[in-house]
């Protein structure tokens, strides 16, 4: 089947307005593990006083409500995001505030009459079906000698966490994913994160790695959060294996999560994560 580029991002958007409250709950408030990246973000874009900020495809708005905590009364940030049930969360736990916006918006094709000094977009490039359009667009939407500021997650084996499970469920169920869909650390190396930008444009590139630990529990906490965050459309199709299948799956995930298990059965993952800056 030929890869549909308004159907993924309809299908995106479907399972984020599921699964935003959960994603909120269980990481996106909690300064743990892989969101240790917020205020490193932020930290690497030197955000000012007076600062004009974009958050792309914000999510629930972690990395707008640190900005906001930057800017002072003269500065503003926006929350941009494709999902209304995202920017609803956000805006429900950081409330109404004089210099702070929500909009619902398609990172491939917005346009701001104003131009920003700064634009972030954290957890969301690998994404969009095509990241040039995106880095594109926002070099278009910021000012001369604007600042970038983007995270990604590491390669696949760099971030077990992902991996250990997602490499068993597409050997049980190919078509987990839509068949032809985008990589989702296709930009989890240095060059390859850094080449994508360049090729948009854009100056002064620099991406440093984190590696940050996050213990998601024991392998039962692991594998039953897994079932319980994942959007339905992905849950069905792990629930449609039956009995047998399901639990030669979850053997096989635990077989991966052995490396990173500690004496106490509890698990310790290393997570990398990239953060690149770079002058539009
Ligand atoms: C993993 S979340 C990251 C959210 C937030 N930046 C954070 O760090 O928590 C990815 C977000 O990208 C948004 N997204 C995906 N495709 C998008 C698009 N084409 N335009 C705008 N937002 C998009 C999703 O709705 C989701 O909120």
């Amino acid at each position: 089947m030929k890869f549909n580029h308004i159907e993924y991002k309809q299908r995106n958007i479907s399972i984020w307005n599921e699964v935003a409250p959960r994603y909120h709950k269980r990481w996106a408030s909690i300064n743990q593990g892989p969101f240790q990246s917020t205020s490193k973000l932020v930290q690497l874009l030197n955000v000012n006083k007076g600062d004009k900020v974009l958050d792309l495809a914000c999510g629930t708005g972690v990395v707008t409500k640190k900005i906001r905590s930057e800017i002072g009364s003269l500065g503003y940030v926006i929350g941009g995001d494709s999902s209304v049930t995202a920017i609803k969360t956000a805006k429900k736990w950081i409330g109404i505030k004089p210099n702070l916006d929500f909009v619902n918006i398609d990172a491939e094709n917005f346009y701001f009459s104003e131009k920003f000094d700064i634009i972030t977009c954290q957890y969301a490039l690998f994404f969009f079906p095509n990241a040039q359009r995106v880095l594109k667009n926002i070099k278009k939407n910021l000012k001369k000698k604007g600042k970038l500021g983007i995270t990604v997650h590491g390669a696949a084996n760099k971030v077990p966490f992902f991996s250990s499970i997602f490499d068993e469920v597409t050997k049980f169920i190919p078509d987990y994913v839509p068949p032809g869909s985008p990589d989702l650390d296709r930009f989890g190396t240095k060059s390859s994160l850094k080449d994508e930008v360049r090729k948009a444009g854009f100056d002064k590139i620099s991406v440093k790695n984190f590696v940050f630990k996050f213990n998601p529990g024991t392998f039962d906490d692991y594998w039953k959060n897994y079932l319980r965050y994942v959007a339905t459309p992905l849950k069905e199709k792990i629930d449609a294996l039956g009995r047998s299948q399901k639990l030669k799956l979850k053997n096989s995930v635990r077989e991966n999560v052995i490396p990173y298990t500690l004496k106490n059965q509890t698990i310790e993952f290393p997570w990398e994560v990239l953060i690149l800056t770079a002058n539009s």
